[in-house]
């Protein structure tokens, strides 16, 4: 699955350009905004939806092991208009066909909110198979809590013994995004209502009643029966035309292939009048876009289209293993709740992750979109073919999928350097979360994965970002041919299995063994133990005047305190690549032990070393100071003799130790004075990021002013370079990383709506209301957050709590938005206070909405004030009122112990030359 949030990178440097340093004029902008617009005159109204359900959570526990499913037959009809009560159903049947594996007189099968109607005296009826007798059934009974059907027998199941388990029933077609669900959107004046699903991790039983665990893998015969005008998709083919329903002929009956033996939270089944356009892949897969069929009218699947068969042939090589079915659609859906969902054969997306309008949407929508269909397809094989057998393994299938999206994407898209991108999206942000005492090693053990809610804390940027961390670490130290040797390996031999991640070191291992070229000091198992069973990662700190070199568990706050005993003692085996002025040496490796010595780190005279390259380790380095001041000359004499990524490496890395104390404010500074020489994207975003957090800490202060100076004479140079690279912002540039010019609408927005009033908000509203492109739908949304208005704020954040409004997948992002402006910051602040329960019941069990929302309303906090309202308004509400408080501490503890304790001390270091009026501001 895909994070649903995503922030445009690329308009980063703008931002700076635009709003911090606004060098830019706003009429140069308008004629650039007046262009656009006439190119995407909007055709057709976004519709509003009704959304108002909570997240349902309950609890359960592993199925027993006695029975194993091996077939289902599963029919579903969706309605797609209301019941005379007003409600929204969907009926179903079912046929589960399972062996007996120890003899049991209970059977044990999830299911959830579905209401059974298929006897008048029980709820399942049971048949022997192959001649084997059913017991009787005593009775039937639903236990909301586990979210089982139990079915107690008269007499128990026989062992190798096959049965079958046949049910009717019907269930919501709810406008919740969980389970078989219902989206709307309009079509002109007309409202339309599609069916699909999100089964994963745990709402296939809301679909049907399933052993609905990764690891009990089946094979499904699905049948949907659907409206005659509309089509059926499901994760295969249609087994022929759809037939007439031969009671009402105003419905048909589709019935897809069989699958092939998969997990239940892969399924899908959607209904829709949906188009699409289609090609074929080298290797004969069908491929097909389906979007809305205004938007596959308007060619918003083209891109998708040209780059799936691309990237499906890339990983296809990369496995050393063939798509494993004939055919790979994705589709666009309106209202869908992470970012995509990589359903074998037919993957669901967000809007904004598949479709993409070469007219108005901008380059980083484009790279959103190749990575987002690298990352789904990348599943297909791994996770989906081969599936980790339980949910606290979750990092592997997410780590994997997030590392290997790079590689696919860069496959598609290769002049863009899209690989380089991982060290600025994924390794340094979860560094910042992993630095904190309060993180969580990668590994969980099952037995603390057990309800749904804990299922979905799995989905965290440690899972993500860190999986995808040191996965790319691993394959470069084994180098990525044999990583692949093994990874195909692995494939071979559990296709259609399930497996922990030690299989994947066992095959890993193997193709190490059955070479020379590469040697280890450990297996990959002791190697990766250290990275995966312990949080955190070392600071490695070299004095060059020695050659020492030691590590230590690198912690953003010096003063915290960490709990969590780890039996490796907090040391890591580190693979360290190296240069020295400029020439690479060879690989070194650090034992876990604290501290070492090599000359590879001892220099003389006007040597200097820089270790890490292209940031492939997970760790951060320190170096004495001289070799820092070396290393700052050689970055503002000739910065080529340094990889771009080491650049924003130099960058981060100080920024981070400054926090920690470790070097003082001024140096970190220093590392940016070559900035004013730099042309590349990923050094730029070091210091964005990097100094967003001064800004933040800084823009309601009289700080401010000194601070925008600084920044703004650094980037005059960059502005004045793509001035000239554009002939004057005419020309569009070559690259991905400097396409400025064709991307400034969410700038334009923003600046149009912070500058007027009323009348121009209600415009660019009417604008929101009627985009028929979602990706500029969602830029004019953000856009509208950038009053500088009060009363406009409070009653833009107003709308989030009304689904007709905002849509409920986009409520917590544009709150977000609106904290994001300086005004705005109390407003929203003070709006999740008094909206808090709601806000909780409907995001907080999702994976990503509330964490996020959280997050983003009070990364500005940083007074002692403001740390007591956070722990008074809310740690107290939450635990007086609602009973899974696990889920918001799990996300507030980073947050709480990362930024008020990590004492960033403003004082006298700070009263340096570039920020020459700050007074002393204590700490916080
Ligand atoms: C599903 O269809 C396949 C192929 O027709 C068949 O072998 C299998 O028995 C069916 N499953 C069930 C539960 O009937
Ligand atoms: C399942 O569906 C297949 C195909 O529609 C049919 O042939 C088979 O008899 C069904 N199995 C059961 C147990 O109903
Ligand atoms: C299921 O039954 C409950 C209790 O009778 C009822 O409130 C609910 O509306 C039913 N759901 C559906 C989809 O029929
Ligand atoms: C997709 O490829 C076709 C043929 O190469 C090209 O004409 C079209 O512009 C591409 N679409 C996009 C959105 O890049
Ligand atoms: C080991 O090497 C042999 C010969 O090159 C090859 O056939 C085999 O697939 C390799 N095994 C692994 C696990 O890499
Ligand atoms: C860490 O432990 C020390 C000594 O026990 C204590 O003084 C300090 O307050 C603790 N720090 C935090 C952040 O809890
Ligand atoms: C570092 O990354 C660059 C791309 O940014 C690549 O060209 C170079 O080969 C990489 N260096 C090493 C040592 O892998
Ligand atoms: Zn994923």
């Amino acid at each position: 699955m895909a994070k649903g949030f995503f922030v445009p990178k690329t308009l980063g440097i703008l931002g700076i350009v635009l709003c911090v340093a606004a060098v830019c004029t706003i009429v140069a902008l308008s004629v650039v905004y007046t262009q656009e617009k006439n190119k995407n005159a909007p055709q057709h109204h976004r519709g509003p939806t009704t959304l108002d359900q909570s997240q349902h959570r309950g609890t359960d526990t592993a199925l027993p092991q006695t029975l194993v499913p091996e077939s289902y037959n599963v029919t579903l009809r969706p309605y797609l208009t209301p019941s005379e009560q007003g409600l929204y159903i969907f009926t179903g049947s079912s046929t589960v066909r399972f062996t007996c594996k120890e003899p049991t007189d209970v059977i044990i099968i999830h299911s959830k909110q579905l209401n059974y109607t298929t006897t008048e005296e029980h709820r399942v009826v049971l048949r022997g198979v192959g001649g084997a007798q059913p017991p009787d059934i005593d009775r039937t009974e639903l236990v909301e809590l586990t979210q089982y059907l139990v079915v107690h027998l008269k007499g128990p199941l026989e062992a190798g013994s096959l049965y079958e388990m046949d049910t009717k029933f019907q269930g919501e077609l709810a406008d919740d995004l969980a389970g078989f669900y219902r989206s709307e959107y309009m079509d002109g004046d007309v409202r339309k209502v599609l069916a699909t699903t999100q089964m994963a991790p745990s709402d296939a039983r809301k679909s049907f009643p399933c052993f609905d665990e990764p690891s009990m893998k089946a094979s499904f015969n699905i049948t949907l029966i659907h409206p005659r005008d509309l089509t059926a998709l499901s994760n295969m083919q249609p087994r022929g035309p759809s037939v007439p329903l031969p009671e009402d002929a105003n419905w048909s009956i589709t019935e897809f292939e069989s699958t092939p033996v998969m997990s239940t939270y892969l399924l899908v089944f959607i209904v829709s009048e949906f188009t699409y356009v289609e090609s074929k892949s080298p290797n004969d897969v069908l491929i097909r876009i389906w979007a809305r069929p205004s938007a596959t009218a308007e060619g918003q699947g083209s891109y998708a289209l040209n780059v799936t068969g691309p990237i499906l042939s890339f990983f296809a090589g990369h496995y050393d293993t063939p798509y494993p079915l004939d055919k790979s659609d994705q589709i666009a859906l309106p209202d869908f709740n992470a970012g995509a969902m990589e359903n074998w054969g037919l993957v669901t997306y967000r809007e904004t992750s598949l479709l993409f309008d070469p007219l108005s949407s901008s380059s980083s929508n484009k790279e959103r979109v190749v990575t987002v269909i690298a990352h789904e397809l990348a599943h297909q094989w791994f996770g989906n073919l081969v599936t980790v057998a339980w949910w606290n393994d979750l990092w592997l299938n997410e780590g994997f999928a997030s590392y290997v999206e790079y590689l696919g994407a860069d496959y598609a898209e290769p002049t863009w350097n899209l690989k380089d991108l991982i060290v600025v999206n994924d390794v340094y942000p979860v560094m910042a979360v992993d630095a904190l005492a309060s993180s969580h090693p990668l590994t969980t053990p099952a037995d603390e994965v057990n309800t749904p809610a804990q299922i979905n804390e799995m989905f965290d940027s440690i899972a993500y970002n860190k999986g995808a961390s040191v996965l790319r670490m691993l394959s470069d130290f084994l180098t990525e041919e044999l990583f692949k040797k093994g990874l195909a390996s692995y494939l071979h031999a559990f296709s259609y299995q399930s497996t922990t991640y030690l299989d994947l070191w066992e095959h890993l291992q193997k193709a190490v063994d059955n070479q020379t070229a590469i040697r280890l000091p450990a297996t990959v198992r002791t190697i990766m133990d250290r990275w995966i069973l312990q949080m955190g990662f070392p600071l490695i700190t070299v004095d060059t005047k020695t050659g020492d070199i030691s590590q230590q568990h690198f912690l953003l706050d010096p003063d915290s305190n960490v709990t969590r005993p780890s039996e490796f003692n907090y040391l890591w085996i580190v693979p360290i690549s190296s240069i020295r002025n400029g020439a690479q040496q060879e690989e070194y490796w650090l034992s876990d032990s604290p501290a070492d010595q090599s000359e590879l780190f001892r220099t003389t005279g006007d040597e200097w070393v820089l270790l890490n390259l292209n940031v492939t380790g997970y760790y951060q380095v320190n170096y004495d100071e001289d070799n820092w001041r070396k290393i700052q000359t050689q970055l503002q004499t000739d910065l080529s003799a340094i990889p771009v990524i080491n650049r924003a490496q130099v960058i981060y890395d100080a920024f981070n130790l400054a926090s920690a104390q470790k070097v003082p404010v001024t140096l970190a500074l220093n590392n940016t004075l070559f900035l004013s020489g730099e042309t590349e994207y990923i050094p730029w975003q070091a210091a964005l990021s990097s100094l967003s957090y001064f800004q933040l800490m800084f823009d309601r202060t009289e700080v401010y002013s000194p601070m925008q100076k600084y920044l703004q004479k650094q980037v005059k140079p960059l502005f004045e370079y793509f001035q000239t690279t554009t002939s004057n912002w005419t020309q569009r540039p070559e690259t991905l990383m400097d396409q400025i010019h064709p991307n400034l609408r969410s700038t334009v927005y923003c600046k149009a709506i912070a500058r007027g009033g009323e009348r121009e908000w209600d415009f660019a509203w009417e604008q929101f209301r009627n985009a028929t492109l979602v990706n500029e739908a969602d830029k004019l949304r953000t856009g509208l957050a950038c009053s500088t208005e009060v009363w406009i704020l409070n009653r833009y954040l107003s709308y989030t709590l009304n689904p007709d409004l905002i849509r409920k997948q986009d409520a917590t992002s544009t709150i977000i938005s609106i904290a994001n402006n300086v005004v705005g910051q109390t407003l929203a602040w003070d709006f999740i206070q008094s909206n808090w329960r709601k806000l909780f019941l409907d995001y907080g069990g999702g994976s990503f909405s509330f964490s996020n929302l959280i997050r983003g309303v009070t990364r500005r906090f940083s007074t002692e004030y403001e740390l007591k309202q956070v722990r008074k308004n809310n740690i107290m509400t939450l635990h007086g009122s609602i009973p899974r408080p696990n889920n918001y501490q799990h996300f507030l503890t980073p947050f709480l112990g990362g930024r008020f304790s990590s004492k960033l001390l403003i004082s006298c270091n700070f009263t340096c030359k570039y920020f020459s009026h700050i007074s002393n501001k204590g700490t916080f």
